[in-house]
Parts: structure tokens; sequence; C-alpha cells
């Protein structure tokens, strides 16, 4: 196999999912730890704070001390190559944190073990799904007294319909907190509250190995016996496919914070989770090791450098090696195009791309010429498949208050929804019709007044509407006909694809029960 299929082989992409503080930040530092990428903890935070500091529409994250963007770190970790996408732990994420997940190939939930499956989880956790890409599960803050762990795969299984495979178990919990029994190894990894990151390792013979007697108290050694001999009577059984499809998690146990359990997960992770995946595309299969490069824009992000008001278009590498200099057509245009200077990053710093392989990411220069879900390839006319839109939370209609300004506010609102910052609509049956906003974060709101008033000078006019659900909605044409006649609040997307708007889930389930023929769909993947 040549060397530059290798490249690809050993790569892995994945993004961390998560509810805010349940450690995704502690986590992802560890992980550039043990790559090499930096050499204490607080690196990461500090680099955010940094950017912040260098762009003005972030202003408004800095303000309240929080991060929208999602970013991708890269680091090597034995002869593998990690990207790790970021996903914003704030609740005010917007719509590309969806979209970032489209980019990885298998993704790590991770849960604080005194919380559970929370809010955040639960919405990254179905876009995964959706994509049936492969999930592990770690969870964290062991060091402190958190859900009984049955439970915590209980409720897994009952809120996100995801079967478990425990790889280690945690022998107490909290100050009873001895260290992890990896099931699959026969180790115990001893917990020292002491220096938590030296970690001791000892071999065993089983649960019932006279080591595991010298140094847990008969009550919990038994304890933790009969949990064992319960997983392994009547939890699942390690199932490769099931994991590959995503409907076996493997679970592991450990604090992220005293960095103990990461390393005994990095290790699995990096034997388990896949290697870049291809996709599909209009004409077929993409196989990553097709020797045409390509790739498509998953993400748009403005101003990474004020002075110049730029954009990144961020592209994931979906076949072959990119090498400086080349030539792509940009298929939805129909264009050859040089790909400028790309670039990718790095815990700290941004550098030039010299290669890069299908699984990574490349940020491309954007003068305005990309749009979220663009193809570009080396050779041939094929286009990946369309990004999914996801229903937006919160709604604005949205006008421009100096009616001279109106073409600056057009472009503006048409630049943000290319970007993926907002989605747009308009009123299906009103007239004269209204342009809505839609959004995954209100914080996006704010974005989006910020940028109109400082990048397009367009002072604009919002109002909220009492509309929380969005769903792309398409039958027969008899049921639709009623449909459109009777039913409030229908819209058009960009697309101009018929969507019907509520102000809750209870709204909606009206709106099944009532026309039965009518599918509702929570993402505009379907239609
Ligand atoms: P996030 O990115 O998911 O939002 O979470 P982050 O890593 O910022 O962690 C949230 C809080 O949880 C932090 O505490 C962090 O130290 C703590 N934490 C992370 N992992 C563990 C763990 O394994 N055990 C325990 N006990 N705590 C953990 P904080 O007080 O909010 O911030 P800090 O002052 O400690 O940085």
């Amino acid at each position: 196999m040549a060397t530059w299929k290798n490249e690809i082989e050993s790569r892995k992409t994945f993004a961390i999912i998560s509810h805010p503080d349940a450690g995704k930040t502690t986590l992802t530092e560890k992980l550039l730890y043990f790559g090499g990428a930096i050499r204490e903890a607080g690196s990461v935070k500090g680099k955010k704070n940094q950017r912040h500091a260098t762009s003005d529409w972030m202003e408004i994250e800095k303000q309240r001390g929080i991060s929208v963007t999602s970013s991708v770190m890269e680091f090597n970790y034995q002869g593998h190559r990690i990207n790790i996408l970021d996903t914003p732990g704030h609740e005010d994420f917007s719509e590309d944190t969806y979209r970032t997940l489209t980019a990885a190939d298998s993704a790590t939930m991770l849960i604080d073990a005194a919380k559970g499956v929370e809010a955040q989880t639960k919405k990254l956790f179905k876009v995964c799904s959706m994509r049936g890409i492969p999930i592990f599960t770690f969870i964290n803050k062991l060091d402190r007294q958190g859900r009984d762990p049955f439970e915590l795969m209980e409720e897994m299984e009952d809120i996100l319909g995801i079967r478990s495979y425990p790889v280690n178990w945690p022998i107490g919990m909290g100050q009873d907190f001895h260290g992890i029994y990896d099931r699959h190894a026969k180790k115990v990894e001893w917990f020292n509250p002491d220096s938590p990151s030296q970690t001791e390792v000892v071999y065993v013979n089983g649960t019932d190995d006279p080591k595991l007697k010298e140094r847990i108290d008969p009550q919990l050694l038994a304890a933790f016996q009969e949990e064992i001999e319960l997983l392994d009577v009547a939890g699942d059984a390690y199932d490769e496919e099931r994991i590959k499809s995503g409907e076996l998690t493997p679970v592991f146990f450990g604090s992220a914070v005293s960095n103990f359990g990461v390393q005994n997960f990095l290790e699995y992770f990096m034997e388990w989770a896949p290697a870049p995946v291809g996709r599909e595309s209009d004409q077929g299969f993409v196989s990553p090791l097709s020797d045409n490069f390509s790739g498509f824009i998953f993400k748009i992000q403005a101003n990474m450098n004020p002075k110049h008001r730029d954009r990144i278009a961020f592209m994931r590498i979906t076949s072959g090696k990119y090498s400086p200099g080349m030539q792509v057509n940009h298929v939805r245009i129909g264009k050859n195009m040089k790909l400028h200077q790309p670039t990718q990053f790095l815990a700290k710093d941004r550098s030039i791309v010299q290669e890069a392989y299908a699984g990574d990411i490349i940020g491309l220069y954007d003068p305005g010429t990309f749009r979220i879900g663009d193809t570009l390839a080396e050779s041939g006319t094929f286009s990946f498949e369309e990004m999914p839109h996801f229903s937006p939370e919160h709604f604005a209609a949205i006008s421009v208050k100096d009616a001279m300004k109106h073409k600056s506010f057009e472009k503006g609102l048409q630049q943000l929804t290319e970007e993926g910052a907002i989605q747009l609509f308009k009123t299906y049956q009103r007239v004269p019709e209204q342009q809505i906003v839609g959004v995954v974060g209100v914080l996006q709101f704010e974005v989006l007044e910020h940028r109109l008033n400082n990048e397009y000078n367009a002072h604009i006019k919002m109002e909220n509407l009492p509309l929380s659900v969005a769903r792309w909605v398409d039958g027969p044409a008899e049921a639709m006909n009623t449909f459109t006649r009777k039913q409030k609040n229908l819209a058009l997307d960009r697309n101009d694809r018929l969507v019907a708007l509520f102000e809750n889930e209870f709204q909606l389930n009206m709106a099944k029960d009532k026309y039965p023929d009518i599918s509702f769909h929570e993402n505009s993947y379907f239609v």
C-alpha cells in the first residue's frame, strides 16, 4: 500500500459531545497533553481567550465569558493522527455545532457521573445516531460521589436508545474511589488521590485475585465482584459490528481533571475508533482511499482576523491527498480554482498546510466563494450529500429600519445564512411576506444584530416570535393541499421547502394527529 494510504488509515477524526460543565475542556486538554501538543493543562482555555481578544464580533462571547465557535485540534499519538472537532460547551450553541458532527467519523460522549444524560448531550447524540457513527462514552468525575453506574447505563438506554458495553468499571466512587478495573485486559489501575495522574497498573486473574483483597475492604470488594458478575452474565457482550453502527457504546469511567482513566480510554479508542470513513455523493460512494482528492465545506467562520474581515471555510477532506498549489473543481459554481494556503490548527497556532489527507480538516481562505455543503474535487463533478438543517429553537421576524439600507441588509442576511449562522425563512401565506430568522441558541440573535450593524451598516428590527419548533413537511398532494390551506405558521426555507412552525411540541403533536398523512421531519435531510 502506498504510504499516503497508510497516512489515511492512521487517522481518527472525532468530536466530543457533552453538556456544559461535564468536563469537555478538561478532557480535551488531557488528550492534547498525551499527544504532546500541550505541555500543561490550561493551554486550551488560554487559547480560547486569546482568540476572543483578536476577534471583534466575538466581543459578545468575551463579555459573556463563553465560546460559541467550534474549533479543530490535531495531535499525534502512537503513530496515529488525531483530529478533534470541538463543539461549543455553552447552551447558546449554533447550528454549526450540529454540522461539525457531519465531519466526524466517531464521537466521544462525555457524561458527568453525578448528572447523567443531560439536555445538550441528548440533542448532539441524536445527530450522531442519525448518521450511525460509533459512539464512545467517558463517564467523568469518578473522584466525586456520582450516581450508580448501572443506573447511568439504564438512563443511556432509556433516553438515548443505546446499549452499553463497559470496558472498565469503577471500584467504588468519590471518597471510596479505588480505581478502575479493565474487564477487557484484566487489569486494575489504582487511583491515588494524592497523585492521581501517576497510575499504578496491576494485572489480575479475575475479580477474586488476592491482589484485590489486599487493597479493597471486604464489603466494597464483594459489591464490586457482584457488579462484574452481573455485567458478565447479563450485560451486552463486546460486538465490533454493533459498536461500528452506533448501537452499542463502549463505556469508560474516569476522572478527567485527575488525568485518571484518560489514557486507558485513549488506547482503546485508538484501536476501535474508525479510520476516515467515505461519504455518499450523487454519483456514488467516495472512498477515502480514492486517488481523487475531494472534500466538503461543513463550517464557515467569519472574522477570524478582524483586520482583514476574512472568512475561513472549514473543509473535511473526504478522499485522497492534498498537496500545495493544487487545482480543484468548485462543483456548485462549475469553476476550477487553486486552493490558497490552506491552514491547519494546532493546540496553539494556525499553520500553513503542506500536506493533508482524507480525514483531516483544513481551513480555506474564503473571499465569499463558499457555502456550507459545497463540494471541491480534483476531478469530477460529483456533489456530496446535502448538509442537513436542524430545527431552530428560537424565531424572530426581522426587517431593516432604514429602507435605504435594504440592499446591504439582504446581502448580510444572505451571507450569514450561507455561513450557517442563522436559518432564513419567509412566511408562506402572509402578504406581504415577512422574513423570519431561526437560530438554535439565542446568542445567535445578538451575533446577527451586531454583525449586520457593524459589517453591513444595517440597523434591524427584530420581533421575537412565540415559536420553538420547525418541521420540514411532505406528503401526498391532496393531504398537502388541505394542510397548506388550513395550517397556520407555514414558511419556506431558503431552498423553498415547506416548513411548519409550532409554538411547542404539544402543538406539533396536535398537528400530527390532525394530519396523519403528512410527514413531519426533524431536519431537512429527509425531504
Ligand atoms: P466543559 O468544557 O464541559 O464545560 O467543562 P470543563 O472542562 O470546563 O469542566 C467543568 C468543571 O468540572 C471544572 O470545574 C472542572 O475542573 C471540573 N471537572 C472536570 N473534570 C473533572 C473530574 O474528573 N472531577 C471533578 N471533580 N471535576 C472535574 P470548575 O470549578 O468549573 O472550573 P475550574 O476552576 O476547576 O477550572
